[in-house]
């Protein structure tokens, strides 16, 4: 379906150039679940060698400029990678269906840990294709028939949240659920101080403020690598917005609308992190994310902000309920014990913390570089979840993260404070 969003001609376009073209993530996919399943967990044969390495992994170079594709010159055409995705698809299904995937004491089929793996590697590269979707000219893109942006609305006002000191579960042993990434294991608890956190997160109303009291034009906000960032990159304002004849749009995924001043606001860690100096506040540590997420005044943490029942329409903006954001506190239903809202949904937050492996982490047999590759001090975790975010990962332990620069991200963020 999220193909089906693009015209044909689309797939040889590269509409973020950090990342492959189109062309080499219709291979991936398929690619990445027949090499981890067919051949590595059980031991099958190949289809084609030369596509299975070409199409295993790409994602996140470290300088900017340099493309993964660099020095790949010419992808395999549309319909080479399509009989080969069809029939990696079709030898996964069958493993699946006629093979023992669940083998205890197996290193990558205990708990049928790489099943899951390639299910999971799938779900979070459907959010990633709409990150690259979301580049791509409005006019190149498939409008789903009857869809429109939920712009109205003024936005909330900026309110406080106190929460007192107490203890956040920040990740789980492998065995407590069905499945969790190696960078969620094994258990961890934190004890946190007493906090204060906004009820909402930042509108792109409150962000205007910053822009213009030239928030971008001074030094005094930004970090010094992320201020070297902005000058170099010449970044005045967040990449959802554009400015057309001296008024804000935002580029919606199929509309640019006037701004909507009650969505919550896109940007980079970096620009989240100037905004909240900007305001004399901070961005949350992973740990007093989850303690405002999951926590509540008994102690008790809750499988989810508004309790235990599954995710569902009312608690949230998630599991591709909508293209876009919508307006900031538009699902009160989901509110934390706290009365903190769209904390899960919405758009990603951003925090404090760089992303690392909990003590005691161990790389995960299916897929060992999944994590380890970016414990480099450049990445940092966001928690929550976006309007791209598949259901299933909406646990408190998932961790996503990004680097710091990196705009294209569906991911806001929201201020807090210490309290003396
Ligand atoms: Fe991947």
């Amino acid at each position: 379906m999220l193909f089906d969003l693009l015209p044909e001609e689309a797939s040889s376009s590269q509409p973020i150039a950090l990342r492959h073209p189109i062309i080499f993530y219709e291979g991936h996919l398929p690619a990445f679940s027949f090499n981890t399943v067919v051949k590595r967990a059980l031991g099958g044969g190949s289809i084609d060698e030369r596509l299975e390495e070409l199409f295993a992994r790409g994602i996140d170079p470290a300088v900017a400029g340099s493309s993964p594709s660099d020095g790949q010159t010419g992808w395999p055409g549309r319909d080479e990678v399509r009989a080969f995705s069809a029939e990696a698809d079709r030898r996964v299904l069958h493993a699946l269906e006629h093979e023992d995937i669940e083998r205890p004491g197996h290193a990558l089929l205990d708990r049928a840990e790489a099943v899951f793996a390639i299910l999971e590697h799938e779900a979070m590269h459907q959010e990633t294709l709409l990150y690259m979707w979301h580049r791509l000219p409005i006019d190149h893109k498939i409008r789903p028939i009857g869809y429109a942006p939920r712009a109205a609305g003024s936005a909330p006002s900026v309110e406080w949240i106190d929460v007192p000191e107490g203890r956040a579960t920040l990740g789980m042993d492998r065995g407590a659920m069905a499945f969790g990434w190696d960078n969620e294991c094994p258990a961890r608890t934190s004890d946190v101080d007493a906090f204060s956190i906004e009820r909402h997160d930042v509108t792109n109303a409150a962000f205007l403020e910053f822009v213009d009291a030239g928030g971008y034009q001074d030094e005094r906000w930004w970090a010094p690598d992320d201020w070297a960032w902005i000058r170099a990159a010449g970044v005045g304002h967040p990449l959802f917005w554009e400015e057309n004849e001296g008024r804000w749009a935002w580029r919606g995924m199929f509309d640019r609308v006037p701004l909507p001043l009650s969505w919550p606001v896109y940007v980079s860690h970096a620009e989240a992190s100037a905004f909240a100096r900007w305001r004399g506040a901070r961005l949350p540590s992973e740990a007093e994310f989850q303690r405002a997420a999951f926590g509540t005044p008994d102690g008790r943490e809750r499988r989810h902000p508004w309790g235990d029942e599954d995710a569902a329409a009312l608690h949230g903006v998630f599991d591709f309920a909508s293209w876009d954001p919508e307006p900031a506190g538009s699902h009160p239903a989901g509110q934390s014990a706290w009365g903190v809202h769209d904390l899960v949904g919405n758009g990603w937050e951003w925090t404090s913390t760089p992303f690392s492996g909990f003590p005691g982490f161990q790389p995960m047999p299916s897929y060992p570089e999944y994590s380890a590759d970016f414990f480099d001090g450049d990445h940092v975790v966001m928690k929550g979840a976006s309007p791209a975010t598949a259901r299933e990962l909406l646990r408190p332990t998932f961790r996503n993260w990004f680097r710091k620069h990196y705009p294209y991200v569906y991911a806001t963020f929201r201020c807090v404070r210490d309290i003396r």
